[in-house]
């Protein structure tokens, strides 16, 4: 019996080149069935997606598959799978929000981008802050406190610091002995002269009566920085000290003036993307 691949008298097309004879067997089968199953395949891929570079894009395809579409979708179906916890944190006080274990997980980790976008720039990717320019925010010292509402509140109006200018309302000696003072008091060694003319000259007006600054006095917050720890918003040598004190924090008319101001992202970002860069923030503060 003859088989295609293999027939008894194989035709001869009369071809010979070399001593080579050209004849006409057919394809083994194995190469026939994939050919066949080739060409089908890509039949069906033609009609079903887009395949055909045409003038305006390509054809269309029965499925309607695009590259966008399914994109959206992912997009959407990532929406779906927020969008209850979106709803719980717009009607939830950001308090509430972080007794909920599972809330406040999904607040810290949706803050993740947020936090990227509108803060780092400033506070760091980590928080870390940038001394002289922005204060650090993962750690629990605090200029106008942390706990989490006064954190919002921050977030939403902004903040800006006010140190009147000395230069003018004391002696240059007198700001010299306010300088050391202020330099010892983290060491325990401010003197008796230093703490009489921090009284006399009005600094504990908003650093408090015992300089730990607004925050931990209980006051409505000045931003007064705590003077008695180690953290140094502006550094603690001697010429940055001087000029805190020379020229002040935020004066509109003094060249030399410390510039710090927290932009107020009340009207950019909404209730709830604040709420959970709050939690984000009191949560690199340690939660304190
Ligand atoms: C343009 C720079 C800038 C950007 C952007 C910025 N901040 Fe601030 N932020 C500051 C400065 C400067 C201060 C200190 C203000 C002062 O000393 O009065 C501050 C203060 C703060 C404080 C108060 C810290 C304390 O010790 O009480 C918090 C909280 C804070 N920022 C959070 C954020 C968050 C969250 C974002 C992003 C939504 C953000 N900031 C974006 C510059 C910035
Ligand atoms: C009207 C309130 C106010 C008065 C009065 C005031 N300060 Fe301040 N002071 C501030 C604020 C607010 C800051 C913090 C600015 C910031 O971090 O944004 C500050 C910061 C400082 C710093 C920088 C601390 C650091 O960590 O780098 C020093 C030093 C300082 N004040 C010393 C004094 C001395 C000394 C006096 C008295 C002569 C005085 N201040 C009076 C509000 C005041």
């Amino acid at each position: 019996m003859s088989t295609p691949n293999k027939p008894e008298k194989p035709q001869d097309t009369g071809h010979e080149w070399d001593g080579i004879r050209e004849l006409t067997n057919p394809p083994p089968r194995w190469w026939m069935i994939m050919f066949h199953v080739g060409w089908i395949w890509c039949l069906i891929y033609f009609v079903l997606y887009p395949s055909i570079p045409l003038l305006n894009g390509s054809n269309e395809g029965l499925l309607g598959w695009t590259q966008i579409k399914e994109f959206k979708e992912a997009v959407a179906e990532n929406d779906a799978v927020k969008a209850p916890y979106m709803e719980k944190l717009k009607v939830m006080g950001a308090g509430e929000i972080m007794a909920d274990a599972e809330l406040r997980n999904f607040a810290e980790s949706a803050a993740k981008a947020a936090y990227g976008d509108n803060c780092a720039a400033c506070h760091g990717a980590g928080g870390e802050g940038a001394v002289g320019l922005f204060p650090v925010l993962a750690d629990d010292n605090w200029l106008y406190g942390g706990d989490i509402d006064t954190i919002v509140e921050t977030i939403t109006g902004g903040r800006m610091g006010n140190m009147p200018a000395h230069a003018d309302m004391l002696e240059a000696g007198q700001i010299e002995t306010l300088a050391d003072f202020v330099i010892a008091l983290p060491q325990g060694t401010a003197t008796e002269k230093g703490w009489a003319l921090f009284s006399d000259a009005g600094c504990m007006g908003c650093h408090g009566d015992n300089a730990q600054g607004g925050a931990l006095n209980g006051d409505t917050f000045s931003g007064a920085a705590n003077l008695t720890d180690q953290v140094w918003r502006f550094g603690n040598s001697r010429e940055e000290v001087l000029r805190t004190i020379r020229f002040g924090v935020n004066q509109e008319d003094v060249a030399e003036t410390r510039s710090a101001i927290m932009p107020a992202f009340g009207e950019k970002l909404s209730p709830e993307l604040i709420k959970i860069l709050a939690i984000k923030v009191h949560a690199m503060g340690g939660g304190q």
